[in-house]
């Protein structure tokens, strides 16, 4: 029987002809990130569960129902990472990183068993920042600043901002005993889930996206109301501080986040041009979840945003003239047993007299047609020909791939100083 075996239902490859995209993202963004003093963390894709469970919560979508969890030879109970916070927060732990202000960023692939659509995968590439040690306004704004300017070198227009406040833990509890009697006096017109949620985890029924308990959900008390002064000082400072930075945004008192690690202000950046899937990025404070990790209580905030929505977002913006991978400079043919043998020592030395260099260089023999075909298919602007009579020469022949040219024999010498030129003044 023959074998067919695919890629995972929502995990996808990558392939040459869109990475390119990707790389201006990533490159751009960490530009950006570097720019504001963000230093890089890299942790494991795999964590122990209970990492999971008692930093996103064990009553959200995440941990109930999306995580991918598998028992290790030992017993333990280990996951593929669904977000990045929980283990930044525990490395920082660990390495004893929260003696000072720390500003991180991280970058990678995260794993939820969520229903694949279009916007959302089971594998998904988040790039994401969290501030430790820090607790005014003042960070909430720096982190809002560091995206909006993400999307200008981006060239992304059209996003919207929505914000609220969690408020702090007491100010949560007093609203969900409020909120809490306003659902069970509705409850004839809530669906299974929210009859669920209203038992377990009340908040995350203001998140349901059933249409029907729109009308429901938008009569339910606001959480906005319940604030104590410093939490309202603390929303209103950010708030004003995106005002004085002319960021236009909305509050959205129904704005609640699917995690449970937040406290005070939450936001996430939304498209229209995407479907249902329309968050990019999204992200808050978390002054709590280092102490409920076993550090010493220190604030916190930070956001992640989703690389395939974004990319999804370039493309529709037509964005890929600009975005398409750099050509090849040169695609270096060698035909017959000896200029085989010598080219990729020939290429090496090339390399390093020019360290931008785009070579590739023809592996795998093959007559002279069949490898200058390859040559002009790669996008590579010139074809350098070494053959027995330019090895035994010293030269090399260099033919134009794009346009007209003849080809040209060159020393060794004489072909660094053109290929040095071609790369200043090409693409
Ligand atoms: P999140 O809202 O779960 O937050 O995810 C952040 C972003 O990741 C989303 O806005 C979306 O763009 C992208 N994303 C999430 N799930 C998927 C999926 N299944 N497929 C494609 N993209 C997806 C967090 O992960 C928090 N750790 C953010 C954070 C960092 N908060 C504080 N610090």
């Amino acid at each position: 029987m023959a074998i067919n075996i695919q890629a995972i239902r929502g995990m996808h490859d990558l392939l040459p002809d869109r990475i390119g995209l990707w790389q201006r993202l990533e490159d751009e963004t960490r530009r950006v990130l570097e720019s504001y003093g963000y230093s890089e963390i890299r942790t494991p894709l795999v964590e122990v569960t209970d990492l999971f469970k008692r930093s996103i919560g064990e009553v959200t979508d995440i941990v109930e129902k999306e995580m991918y969890s598998f028992p290790d030879s030992n017993g333990d109970s280990l996951s593929l990472r669904p977000e990045g916070t929980a283990s930044c927060v525990r490395a920082a732990i660990e390495h004893g990183l929260l003696d000072q202000p720390r500003r991180l960023w991280y970058r990678g692939p995260m794993f939820r068993h969520e229903r694949p659509q279009k916007g959302r995968y089971r594998q998904f590439h988040q790039i994401g920042v969290e501030v430790f040690g820090l607790e005014g306004p003042d960070i909430d704004q720096e982190v809002l600043f560091l995206t909006q300017r993400i999307w200008r070198t981006l060239g992304l227009e059209g996003l919207r901002l929505e914000v609220n406040s969690l408020g702090e833990a007491e100010e949560r509890s007093a609203y969900r005993v409020e909120l809490v009697a306003y659902l069970e006096a509705h409850h004839a017109h809530l669906d299974d889930d929210s009859r669920r949620r209203l038992l377990t985890n009340p908040l995350r029924v203001l998140d349901a996206k059933n249409p029907e308990l729109r009308e429901v959900i938008a009569g339910a008390p606001v959480l906005l109301d319940h604030l104590g002064e410093a939490s309202k000082r603390h929303f209103e400072a950010f708030c004003a501080g995106l005002d004085d930075a002319g960021i236009p945004y909305q509050i959205n008192p129904r704005l609640v986040r699917g995690l449970d690690y937040y406290n005070r202000t939450v936001f996430e950046w939304i498209t229209d041009d995407l479907g249902a899937q329309g968050t990019v990025c999204a992200g808050g404070r978390y002054d709590g979840l280092v102490a409920q990790l076993g550090g010493r209580p220190t604030a916190a905030v930070g956001f992640a945003m989703g690389l395939e929505r974004l990319v999804a977002l370039l493309e529709n913006g037509k964005a890929n003239g600009l975005l398409s991978p750099p050509p090849l400079d040169a695609y270096l043919v060698a035909v017959g047993a000896a200029a085989q043998a010598a080219a990729p020592g020939l290429a090496e030395l090339l390399r390093d007299a020019i360290p931008d260099l785009r070579l590739q260089c023809h592996c795998g023999g093959g007559s002279f047609k069949s490898q200058f075909k390859k040559a002009d298919r790669s996008g590579a602007r010139f074809a350098l020909v070494l053959g027995e009579e330019e090895l035994k020469r010293g030269i090399l022949g260099v033919k134009p791939l794009r346009g007209d040219g003849e080809q040209r024999d060159l020393s060794h010498e004489e072909l660094e100083s053109f290929l040095l030129a071609a790369r200043q003044d090409g693409p």
